[in-house]
């Protein structure tokens, strides 16, 4: 058991927080997936579903995780157990804790390799190594970049190395200091790569593959996709933003940074649709996903543009900052963990963590490589990961983060907490109870695999079924209570 001798180290401002969380949700995700998700499943109407889906679930979650921060001053683990207690309920609960903090461990040993490759085509580009090629040489340098493992593994490596670097300099000279710069510079390099779509003659048919509201393309998966990425973006269930939030002054609202973060995340998904697919137009090309459009589209079309180069290094740039800038908050749970309980300092916490890191990752790297031939039930290690945490973990961790909130513990404690205006708690309530649940658990039984849901994602079935279990959950909940205070 853990008895902090100290109190908790703090943000220096509130700005702290909010630039370290955006830092933290603005990732990868938003550059690599969004934009892409949005053209394929309907522009408009996809990005509609998606606000829906960050209002009903995401900021809610979001919210509950850092109340759980703060009350519980500690890493996901400490946290959880403290809050729990405090209500008098079992530690088991502080097994959410332990999940989140794996999970976000478990994305980064995939995320370095992928960062690695933001890093790899930064320094291709910075040095002239995909100058001249064509559609087929761009293919085949993004084979040769994964073939060989010592080449992939260093860059994943230097993802590591920084990553440490940064997080062993601690919360306020490490990862505030860091945000403070990279968040505002990622910004201007987006709004400059943003200009240079504007001139570079792909403008309107980027927006309107991004915002053109083609309900017709809008499927149940397309909802599924924006329900999913909703937890991936906002970093939500990882351990990440319970950590954050455990840095953060007593005085400060959770709902208006919650607001502030979520809607920063959303405004750079879609600028980046907005830097990316004006180049990927105005050279003829159609878009893709995976990693062919960042890796293989983009490069080229920057190539084949006046000063392209130039604005191809700003782009992996920013893509590196992004990336960084997340990766450290995923890492953030466990070396505070590890300060707080092993009586270690946080340099070797890090250094600590990074070396498990480094020997998980390279397994996860060699995915591409030596280890093509080792799949289980047909996927990679660098598969399961991702499938294993987005599909399993998240849910699962946000689903029994709002059930305990909303109806295990004490309803001071979120009151407090909180502070919202009883109309805004109700809110919050109802959200944390009912909604959230609910769309957490379309999640999983599409995962499970048991119906694609194409009747499930209608609306008139999911509101009926929200009525219900709000009337079902309202009626049995003060028993429900009861009885699990035993
Ligand atoms: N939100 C990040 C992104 O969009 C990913 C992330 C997940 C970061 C979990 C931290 C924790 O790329």
């Amino acid at each position: 058991m853990t008895t902090q001798q100290q109190p908790r180290v703090q943000w220096l401002s509130r700005w702290g927080f909010v630039l370290a969380a955006t830092g933290s949700a603005v990732g990868l995700g938003n550059i690599w997936k969004f934009p892409y998700m949005t053209g394929e499943h309907g522009g408009g109407a996809f990005v509609l579903v998606y606000l829906v889906c960050i209002l009903a679930v995401g900021v809610p979650v979001m919210m509950t995780e850092i109340a759980f921060g703060r009350r519980g001053r500690g890493s996901p683990i400490d946290a959880v157990r403290r809050v729990v207690s405090e209500s008098g309920r079992s530690s088991v609960w502080s097994l959410l804790g332990w999940m989140a903090m794996l999970c976000g461990f478990m994305i980064l040993s995939f995320y370095v390799v992928v960062a690695g490759w933001s890093f790899s085509y930064l320094w291709k580009m910075l040095t002239g190594g995909l100058a001249g090629s064509g559609v087929d040489d761009m293919a085949a340098i993004f084979v040769a970049n994964n073939e060989n493992p010592f080449n992939l593994g260093f860059w994943s490596t230097l993802v590591t190395l920084a990553t440490m670097l940064i997080v062993g300099k601690g919360v306020q000279a490490g990862i505030e200091k860091s945000v403070s710069w990279m968040m505002p510079g990622m910004v201007i390099m987006l709004l400059i790569l943003i200009g240079y779509g504007v001139f570079s003659g792909g403008f309107g048919e980027a927006w309107s593959f991004l915002f053109s509201f083609n309900t017709g393309s809008l499927s149940s998966e397309g909802m599924l996709a924006a329900l999913g990425h909703a937890f991936f973006t906002l970093s939500l269930a990882s351990g990440a933003i319970l950590t954050y939030g455990s840095y953060l002054p007593a005085g400060a609202s959770i709902a208006r940074t919650t607001l502030g973060v979520a809607v920063a995340d959303t405004l750079v998904a879609l600028m980046a649709g907005l830097a990316i697919f004006p180049v990927i137009f105005a050279n003829g090309m159609s878009p893709e996903g995976g990693p062919g459009l960042l890796f293989m589209s983009l490069p080229l079309a920057f190539q084949a543009m006046p000063m392209g180069t130039l604005f191809g290094v700003l782009f992996f740039i920013m893509l590196s900052m992004a990336a960084l800038t997340s990766s450290i908050s995923m890492v953030e749970a466990t070396v505070s963990w590890l300060v707080d309980n092993k009586g270690i300092t946080r340099r070797t916490a890090a250094w600590g963590t990074g070396i498990v890191l480094w020997l998980v990752s390279t397994l996860a790297m060699l995915s591409f490589n030596v280890g093509a031939d080792w799949t289980l039930a047909g996927k990679h290690f660098f598969d399961w990961l991702d499938y294993l945490t987005s599909r399993w973990m998240m849910p699962l961790g946000g689903l029994g983060m709002v059930l305990l909130a909303g109806f295990v513990l004490k309803s001071e404690t979120f009151r407090e907490e909180l502070g919202l205006a009883p109309h805004w708690h109700a809110l919050w309530l109802f959200m944390v109870r009912y909604v959230s649940p609910l769309g957490i658990l379309v999640i999983f039984v599409d995962a499970l695999g048991i119906a694609r849901l194409q009747f499930g994602l209608h609306w008139p079935w999911l509101l009926g079924v929200l009525v219900l279990i709000t009337l079902i959950g309202e009626l049995a909940s003060p028993r429900l209570r009861r009885t699990l205070a035993g």
